[in-house]
């Protein structure tokens, strides 16, 4: 059977610094630690604040256009009739989503009739007035959301993150 004595087991595992330095000192009844905040551990880069549309320039169930959070990634804002989920401006009304189909990138339509973008590639079907939801198709994934802000004193949409993976990205800002 191997012996080993205390001064070679401090050896071998180099645990002897850490014995011969570590000393603690318990806090007293009632005393708090010594805490103090660390910087946050950010692991994405901030969303930009982009301006997408006037809000009076937008036709109800016409879609308009746009790209964020870059020129590689096209999206498309809606105006409703109504009400719907995650709607935004005076009659919670207004949704944007990428355009590029979560199942392998291809560009979807938007059916003003259904509320749902379509996708021409394999069918699937994305509900707008439902937060993008997968309804059916080869999709396993929600249509990313861009979530816009309204500025009620310009009358202006402006998009300020992006709600889901953007197709073929690791992350949305590159
Ligand atoms: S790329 Fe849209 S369903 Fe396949």
């Amino acid at each position: 059977m191997l012996r080993l004595s205390r001064r070679n087991f401090l050896k071998l595992t180099g645990s002897g610094a850490a014995v011969g330095t570590l000393s603690l000192s318990p806090l007293s009844h009632g005393q708090q630690p010594d805490v103090r905040p660390t910087a946050s551990g950010n692991t994405t880069l901030p969303y930009p604040r982009s301006k997408v549309a006037k809000l009076a320039d937008l036709n109800i169930n016409e879609p308009f256009y746009f790209t964020y959070p870059d020129d590689r990634s096209p999206c498309a804002v809606i105006r409703r009739e109504k009400a719907i989920k995650g709607g935004i401006g005076p009659q919670k009304s207004v949704v944007a989503y990428s355009t590029q189909c979560t199942h392998m990138g291809c560009p979807v339509n938007y059916d003003k009739d259904a509320g749902t973008f379509k996708c021409p590639c394999h069918y699937s079907i994305f509900d707008a007035d439902n937060a993008g939801q997968m309804v059916i198709g080869q999709a396993t994934e929600n249509l990313p959301r861009v979530v816009l802000a309204y500025e009620e004193t310009e009358d202006t949409l402006y998009a300020i993150s992006v709600d889901g993976l953007i197709y073929g990205r690791q992350a949305n800002i590159l």
